[in-house]
């Protein structure tokens, strides 16, 4: 190739890879399988390779600069960066929308006549930042600094995938300047932190800590491993160029350059749909990827935006509308003990009473003695408590410099609180255990919740509070005892009558038709779920032949190691849970035969499976254990080598791929059909 055809073919390659990036990231689309995706990357690393002047800084190939830096410079904003007002209230957000009319010299008789338009959008919770475009190219990226004065970030916000080097298309104007939070989704967070108690390094408290400690590295590679995201929420300073005169048209025009804009963004008219939108959002929170801390209204306008003008360092044309804060401030009181089903013991912390995530809360799980230490927690100390979604409230931080001069260390018992029985520690050292097993109330307590529950033999009517009542009677043992129990002893319980008594009863006597893999689970062997019960059922047909299973046999399970093996004949050679197996039987609970499928077994041998999407009737692990137990080999990408590419619903980039490579596609119904499931 001549230089001349290799230039050409470089900017060919660099507009086609933009291209896709745009699709994938801004508009949800693909167009092309990932190897071609991936093709198109090696071509133009092979060219750039050979010839590297041709390299460009907008080039895709150059996200992640090799160079750390040894400080961040300064970058004074041509504009300043503004932060927001608050309203907390309905009647906030009424009086809001007042102010803003009274600033446009509404008469009281047009108000109700005509109302404001709005553009309402979420309130991600990341990091502000500024990028600066010229000619269409990312020259700049910065933070918010004061406001007036940020932080040069550029090496940084080049490694985000989801901010274009370069924008597309055409009619922006040649300097602009663009507005946005950058966020690390929750899933990623998680991924984070995870990785760093692997490793023995500090979590992040919150997602937004992620992300402003990703972003303040002075080497973007680390940022660059962490994955982090951009909604852009507004056009700042541009010159040389129009652009449209409402907010809203700014953020379309926004979108078409090739920017990611929050697809929840909406326009409504007047502070009655401000406040649905709202409330509609609330609902969606905790579904939401990423966090978010409440939603922002911005006049539509751009002309009456200016009109409205500023009030020191906020907008009065727009205001942002906070959700209950998920992280609240609070003193630790004490720390308890609680004994678990299978014995473990964790520290749970006694709160002085504070509300957070929208609920009282004055308790949090505390995890284990590692977690205790890590966070340097003493009794009586300042702490950070943090409860986002349906999440169990946790101690995130402790307030160091609020620490008073008093203050208790947290010591593990030596005995069980329980039953004063002796503490042990599990082999990896993490894990404190009461080894009394049955003969402690509290796990007796919790085997027997969790016999009854939804996904074992599914008493209804049978909660906590009452399997609480009924062992502090003394009425229950074990698990046996349930199918013991009479309407006449049900109705002395707190709250009970005579109907609810045989309510109860008639639940108890339903749930003795059940199955064999709910009655494995629920009979709580430890590490033994849902899909493990489902496992040994399917292996060994029958409970005989799983209670005088040896080690060896066990493991020939799928996912059965020596670890879980061991807990299930451990389980079974246990006296006492042979006796309550019996109590069980001798009750009358029954569950239909189980056709051990022998017939299929090796019809996938040798056979290369991809499995993809959401499948319906079963997981993605039980359809990769099923092809697994029939010979076949899973593998996590598409390539030539794969024979069968099972796809559930919305499968993506996989799904193109196979399609391209001319991969057999079953659907979940086919699958099962081959397999012979059912
Ligand atoms: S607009 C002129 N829109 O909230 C208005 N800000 O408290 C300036 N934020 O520093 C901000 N989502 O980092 C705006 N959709 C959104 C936002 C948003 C999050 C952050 C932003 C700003 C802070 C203001």
């Amino acid at each position: 190739m001549t230089a001349d055809s290799a230039e050409k073919r470089v900017a060919e390659l660099c507009q086609q890879i933009d291209h896709h990036n745009y699709l994938y990231y801004i508009r949800d689309q693909i167009e092309v399988p990932d190897a071609e995706y991936d093709r198109l990357m090696q071509e133009l690393q092979d060219l750039e390779h050979q010839y590297p002047q041709l390299i460009t800084s907008e080039s895709p190939t150059q996200r992640v600069g090799s160079t750390p830096l040894t400080a961040f410079s300064e970058v004074q904003h041509e504009q300043p960066m503004l932060s927001l007002g608050n309203v907390f209230t309905e009647q906030d957000l009424i009086d809001f929308d007042q102010r803003v009319q009274d600033r446009l010299g509404k008469q009281d008789s047009e108000r109700s006549m005509e109302s404001l338009e709005y553009v309402c959008e979420p309130k991600l919770d990341g990091v502000a930042v500024s990028l600066l475009y010229r000619d269409g190219k990312l020259v700049r990226g910065a933070t918010r600094g004061d406001g007036s004065q940020g932080e040069d970030i550029t090496q940084n916000v080049r490694t985000i995938s989801t901010i274009p080097l370069q924008l597309q298309g055409d009619g922006y104007p040649q300097t602009l300047e663009v507005r946005g939070e950058l966020f690390i989704a929750k899933s990623t967070f998680e991924a984070i932190n995870a990785d760093a108690l692997k490793h023995d390094q500090k979590p992040f408290v919150n997602p937004r800590n992620a992300a402003s400690g990703s972003l303040r590295q002075l080497d973007p590679r680390i940022t660059a491993k962490r994955n982090l995201e951009i909604y852009v929420y507004a056009a700042g300073w541009f010159e040389d160029g129009e652009l449209a005169d409402t907010h809203y048209q700014r953020l379309m025009q926004l979108h078409q350059w090739g920017l990611r804009t929050n697809p929840e963004i909406k326009k409504v008219q007047g502070v009655a749909e401000c406040q649905a939108y709202y409330e509609e959002i609330g609902k969606k929170r905790d579904d939401l990827p990423y966090e978010i801390d409440g939603v922002v209204y911005k006049l539509n306008s751009i002309e009456l935006q200016d009109q409205v003008g500023f009030i020191s360092r906020a907008p009065r044309w727009a205001t942002a509308h906070k959700f209950p804060a998920q992280e609240e401030l609070t003193t630790l009181l004490d720390v308890e003990f609680q004994v678990g089903r299978t014995g473990a013991i964790t520290p749970v912390a006694r709160l002085e009473p504070v509300f957070v995530g929208g609920v009282t809360i004055s308790n949090a799980t505390l995890h284990n003695m590692d977690e205790i230490k890590r966070l340097d927690l003493h009794i009586g100390d300042s702490v950070i408590v943090r409860r986002a979604g349906d999440v169990i409230p946790k101690v995130v931080q402790v307030v160091k410099e609020r620490r008073p001069s008093v203050t208790t260390e947290i010591t593990m018992p030596d005995k069980c609180p329980i039953c004063e029985s002796e503490v042990l520690r599990d082999e990896e050292g993490i894990i404190y255990r009461c080894n009394a097993g049955l003969y402690c109330a509290a796990q007796r307590k919790e085997s027997i919740k969790h016999f009854a529950s939804r996904k074992a033999l599914d008493i209804q009517g049978l909660g906590d509070k009452i399997v609480e009542q009924l062992c502090a009677l003394d009425l229950l043992q074990s698990i046996a005892d349930l199918y013991q129990l009479k309407s006449e002893q049900l109705v002395e319980l707190e709250g009970f009558g005579e109907k609810s008594a045989n309510k109860l009863t008639a639940a108890i006597e339903a749930s003795k038709q059940t199955t064999l893999p709910k009655f494995i689970f629920g009979l709580g062997i430890r590490e033994v779920g849902e899909t493990t019960a489902k496992q040994l059922a399917n292996q060994f047909g029958t409970l005989d032949a799983i209670q005088n299973a040896d080690q060896e046999s066990l493991e020939q399970t799928p996912e059965i190691g020596p670890i879980v093996a061991a807990h299930i004949t451990h389980f079974f050679h246990d006296s006492h849970n042979r006796a309550v197996i019996e109590g069980l039987l001798a009750a009358g609970i029954v569950w239909p035969d189980i056709e051990v499928s022998v017939v299929s077994e090796g019809v996938f041998n040798g056979l290369v499976f991809v499995v993809t999407g959401k499948l319906e009737q079963m997981s993605r692990e039980d359809a990769k254990q099923k092809i697994e137990s029939l010979g076949g080999k899973v593998s996590g990408s598409v390539s030539a080598k794969t024979d069968y590419l099972l796809a559930g619903e919305k499968a993506g980039s996989k799904l193109a791929k196979a399609e391209a490579l001319g991969v057999k596609i079953l659907d979940e119904d086919q699958f099962i059909e081959l397999a012979n499931i059912l």
